[in-house]
């Protein structure tokens, strides 16, 4: 027993004296190790007499377990001595200056789209997609447009070469398609918006050939006209952040919503700027109406149980008219004096409650 007193207050003393993991390491082997002091000791006890073995099992247990115990308060201590080590080499000054804001904005298209999205959201829509590269059937058979429709012309098509079928892809030319895909793969009722890119071939100062709509669809069995008319004047108020929107439905047609109207906002181009709600000029900003019962049936919608509303806005027209941009063009020119006098900052987040613009 002198023997084992004097083997654990060296092993004690060593398991103090460690400096670091390894040290440590290699004392649990010299002890506990499959060769170790310990390990031997506990094999002799097989030579014993019963009655020594009463005696030294205990005694040699205890010291296992006191020695392993040491053992892990070591290692903690040693670990976080390390830690305490490594955080006061790496503190950082939080008192220097803030770096130079980045040199890029949020495009106002962007912004714009979140500020839609935030309000649409408020009344219940849910945003849907669909892809820039459509098929013919989405773009236009499916809303009603059938092959040698006068319509196709009328939206002067970006066509792609023809596939291996003969089928020939087209740039979307309106977000229509989106409603589409939407009604076949869900059941009404449907809320959704579909904002994205759009294509055609035209180009002047209100006319890009890529440009941006939203689409809106609300499909239920009693929504009709005023709820689409209410609809709009919300967003509107709402987007324009103005109570009174000079608004204007003109009667218009689409084959693919019956009756159909055209919606013009009052503004005033004075000077070169556009300026919302004052003057006598108007800006077209989207055309809109009842979904066709043609359309809902092409779908596998039961028109005598289902009806809705179908909207598809110019968001870079929305944008112009609030933000005061004059040229479209110049949404697409990657101008980054542009960008930095009409970008937002990445942190402006548009949220009804915390206000949509600056
Ligand atoms: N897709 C039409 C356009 O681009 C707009 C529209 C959408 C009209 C939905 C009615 C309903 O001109």
């Amino acid at each position: 027993m002198q023997n084992l007193d004097q083997l654990e207050q060296t092993a004690l003393a060593d398991i103090a004296a460690a400096a670091d993991n390894d040290a440590l390491e290699a004392i649990r082997i010299r002890l506990l190790g499959k060769k170790g002091v310990l390990t031997g000791l506990m094999r002799s006890l097989g030579a014993m007499s019963p009655q020594e073995r009463k005696t030294a099992g205990p005694a040699l247990n205890g010291l296992k377990a006191r020695l392993g115990e040491a053992l892990a308060q070591a290692r903690e201590a040693l670990e976080a001595r390390a830690l305490e080590a490594r955080l006061a080499s790496e503190t950082q000054d939080i008192t220097l200056p803030a770096r130079d804001e980045a040199a890029g904005r949020v495009h106002p298209v962007s912004q714009v789209i979140d500020e839609i999205t935030e309000i649409f959201a408020d009344m219940g829509f849910s945003v849907a997609e669909g892809p820039d590269i459509e098929e013919d059937f989405y773009n236009f058979t499916a809303l009603n447009i059938p092959p040698e429709h006068p319509a196709r012309q009328m939206h002067d098509t970006f066509y792609l070469p023809p596939d291996g079928d003969g089928e020939r892809k087209v740039l979307r030319t309106h977000t229509s398609p989106v409603q589409i895909r939407t009604m076949l793969k869900h059941k009404p009722p449907i809320r959704i918006i579909a904002p994205g890119r759009t294509f055609r071939c035209d180009s002047d100062q209100t006319h890009t050939p890529m440009f941006h709509q939203v689409e809106g669809l609300w499909i239920d069995k009693s929504t009709h006209m005023g709820h689409l008319k209410g609809c709009l004047e919300a967003f509107a108020k709402a987007f324009f952040e103005i109570d009174h929107v000079k608004m204007r439905f003109r009667p218009s047609y689409f084959p693919f919503t019956e009756p159909s109207a055209e919606v013009d906002i009052g503004c005033s181009r004075t000077g070169g700027a556009l300026r919302i709600g004052e003057g006598d000029d108007w800006l077209e900003i989207l055309g809109c109406g009842m979904v066709n019962p043609r359309v809902l049936a092409h779908v596998g919608i039961d028109p005598e149980e289902y009806q809705g509303f179908a909207f598809g806005m110019g968001i870079d027209r929305i944008a112009m008219l609030k933000y005061g941009i004059p040229d479209l063009r110049a949404f697409f020119d990657s101008d980054l004096r542009w960008l930095r006098h009409y970008g937002f900052a990445a942190l402006d987040v548009p949220t009804l409650g915390g206000g949509l613009s600056r």
